[in-house]
């Protein structure tokens, strides 16, 4: 097995190639470059390659286009070289690819618990504190937890459950509506308790996500098939979860769940948790459910083996706190004065300049990472799998997951 990925060429003539060791996958990729400029196409070659090194992985797919990545080109791209016609060929045979379609049943739908499994936590106080912020900051919206003194009630209840051993959302709404004596210091605890049970169960009715009507996934089948010999990605397509409020939910959720799970199953190898579109799901700008959790997984992740890739067409558009703990970073195209200037900047922190990155090509990526030394301009390769320039609709999305099941209870949680 390699311990170290092929990430492009230099752009001189006859120049060796360049590779990432696997050991800094962990400290976390980020790929900045505006629309058109090879983003997608690199994500895809740099999950690739990890698969076929042993790293299975968990791709969030916005656009739909990351759902085929578990198809073959139907024809040879123009640009393929020897080395990857074999890869394609290798991958073909080595890697298992299962689409996810939460939200959506006729698919391959995919429950995930609202509540972080405060089971799976260590004794650690720190460990177990965050995993109580995040799911209050879950759990706040759904409540009505307006108030610093329902916040306050919320985070005591969850507290209290988390020290009990945790359970399911029902067991804690149980709990909330009928506080037992000597959980919160804040007065009124219990009637305030009795009303967030309330605005609970109110959620419940009115968002189907809420209802848990499959198994709750164990993060495991995400990384892990019943192949030892397939190394797995599960591709999260969210094309049916209707409005951005329910798509940012379910990957905060995934994150907590993961946040839980890693700590419990590290991996010394390394395995990957890939954002594509990241600036919707750990934006710089605003505030969102899943950035919490995204921040927490970033800090964290490295501690047990999980890498982080995620891409945007924005500098900027992602939170500080992920971005600087990238220590890889790809810069491709931007086409806007300010954008030129931003990625200029994050370039030149890096000892780098970058005069014509609003020139570069498709493909072509500024790249550093440890070690590297200035960032070098790369051409990088094409994916392995078929990536044609329109995306597959919701319907092909459905089709293809149904495929992941057919393709044996290998993809299902078994
Ligand atoms: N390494 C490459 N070599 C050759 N062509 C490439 C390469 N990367 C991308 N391209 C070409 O550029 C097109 C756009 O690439 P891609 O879909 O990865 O862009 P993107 O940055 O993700 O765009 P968007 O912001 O719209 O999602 C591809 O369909 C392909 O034709
Ligand atoms: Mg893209």
């Amino acid at each position: 097995m390699p311990d170290a990925i092929p990430v492009g060429h230099r752009l001189t003539p006859d120049a060796p190639g360049v590779s990432l060791p696997l050991r800094l996958l962990p400290r976390h990729t980020a790929i900045i470059a505006g629309s058109g400029s090879g983003k997608t196409v690199l994500l895809r070659r740099l999950v690739e390659e990890a698969a076929l090194a042993g790293l299975p992985a968990i791709v969030i797919d916005p656009n739909n286009d990351l759902s085929r990545l578990g198809d073959r080109w139907p024809e040879r791209p123009q640009g393929f070289s020897p080395d990857d016609d074999r890869k394609a060929a290798l991958y073909a045979e080595r890697v298992e690819v299962v689409v996810w379609t939460p939200g959506v049943h006729a698919g391959n739908p995919l429950f995930l618990s609202v509540l972080p499994d405060f089971a799976e936590l260590g004794e650690d106080r720190d460990e177990r504190q965050q995993a109580i912020e995040m799911a209050a900051e879950t759990l706040g919206p759904l409540a009505g937890a307006k108030t610093n003194l329902q916040r306050g009630v919320l985070a005591d209840s969850l507290r209290r459950f988390a020290e009990r051993g945790g359970g399911n959302l029902a067991a804690f709404m149980d709990l909330l509506a009928d506080l037992p004596d000597g959980i919160s210091q804040i007065g009124n605890a219990a009637k305030l308790g009795h009303g967030m049970a309330d605005q609970l169960h109110a959620a419940v009715a009115t968002n189907p996500l809420l209802k848990v009507e499959g198994t709750v996934l164990d993060p495991r089948h995400l990384f892990f098939g019943t192949d030892p010999a397939r190394t797995r990605i599960s591709v999260i397509n969210l094309s049916g979860l209707a409005s951005e409020a329910a798509r940012e939910d379910f990957v905060n959720r995934l994150q907590m769940t993961l946040f839980g799970w890693i700590k419990k199953n590290p991996s010394p190898r390394g395995m990957l948790y890939v954002v594509d579109e990241a600036q919707t799901f750990l934006p710089a700008q605003k505030a969102s459910p899943s950035l919490g959790s995204g921040i927490k997984l970033v800090a964290q992740g490295r501690k047990y083996g999980l890498g982080m890739i995620v891409a945007t067409q924005v500098p900027r558009g992602i939170h500080n706190q992920v971005v600087s703990n990238c220590t890889t970073q790809f810069l491709g195209r931007q086409s806007a004065p300010a954008t030129i200037a931003a990625a200029q900047e994050i370039l030149a922190a890096n000892g780098g300049a970058a005069a014509d990155i609003g020139k570069l090509g498709a493909g072509e990526f500024y790249f550093a990472t440890e070690g590297s030394g200035r960032p070098a301009k790369l051409r990088t390769p094409l994916c392995l799998s078929y990536h044609p320039a329109n995306p597959p609709t919701p319907e092909e999305v459905i089709r293809q997951a149904k495929r992941s099941i057919e393709a044996g209870t290998r993809a299902r949680a078994s």
